[in-house]
């Protein structure tokens, strides 16, 4: 298993510590309260991992289904969302299987989970993207909103690697419309930084982070936004 996944499967507390670091600046919760009037929303979020995503917007929502294929990470959501006051209904869920799922919500959300599925099965990222799309279009009555990276520790936004770059142009050709943002970590100095940050994505950047001494790791996310109203 590779090191995501067994982080995903086995350690999610170290998942979330990750996640507490990441975004210092706030942007990607400003950029959905400004893009969204979340109010009474019916919201369905899928990879939803241990709620990072889902507490910028959950307290405003009229109920939100959450869904993921890691019973370890819905175990940190369902504490990490402890103080939510709305109806939350989490659901262990593959994302290969939408396709069971029922329902009419307002909006369908994922955030770094789809690209995953992607990049698993590259001789497949027509077959996915088609199929991801689609199901959320179907599920989805006003937005379907896909947040994925653009990189991390890099200074320039891109995709990393050709999986995820064919992915993007798909989503574009099928109507969905870009935004780039930083959502860059910062940490109380470069061990801690060199220390949660190799834990998720390898000896190389643990190495690179303590070499450069740096308690910022700069990172772009990209905002993918399918507005069916349009
Ligand atoms: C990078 S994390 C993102 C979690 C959360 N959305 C966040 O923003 O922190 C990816 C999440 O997708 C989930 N995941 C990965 N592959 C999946 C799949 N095939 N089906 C459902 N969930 C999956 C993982 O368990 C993990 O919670």
């Amino acid at each position: 298993m590779n090191r995501m996944f067994e982080m995903y499967q086995q350690y999610a507390d170290r998942y979330d510590q990750l996640v507490n670091h990441e975004d210092y600046a706030g942007n990607l919760k400003r950029f959905l309260n400004d893009l969204i009037d979340w109010q009474g929303k019916t919201v369905c979020e899928f990879g939803c991992g241990t709620g990072r995503v889902t507490k910028m917007y959950a307290e405003r929502a009229a109920s939100c289904l959450l869904c993921d294929n890691s019973a370890q990470m819905l175990e940190q959501a369902a504490r990490n969302l402890s103080g939510i006051t709305r109806p939350l209904n989490l659901r262990e869920l593959d994302n290969r299987q939408l396709d069971t799922l029922s329902g009419n919500f307002d909006i369908v959300i994922e955030g770094w989970s789809f690209g995953h599925l992607v990049a698993a099965e590259p001789e497949r990222i027509e077959y996915w993207t088609d199929f991801l799309v689609q199901h959320c279009s179907r599920l989805a009555g006003q937005l379907v909103i896909f947040i994925e990276t653009l990189g991390t520790d890099t200074e320039q936004p891109k995709p990393p690697g050709p999986s995820l770059a064919e992915f993007y142009r798909l989503l574009e050709a099928s109507g969905f419309v870009r935004s780039e943002l930083r959502t860059d970590y910062r940490f109380e100095n470069s061990r801690k930084a060199s220390e949660i940050m190799g834990a998720f994505f390898g000896n190389t950047m643990a190495d690179s982070i303590i070499a450069r001494d740096i308690k910022v790791i700069p990172e772009y996310t990209g905002v993918w936004v399918l507005d069916k109203g349009r």
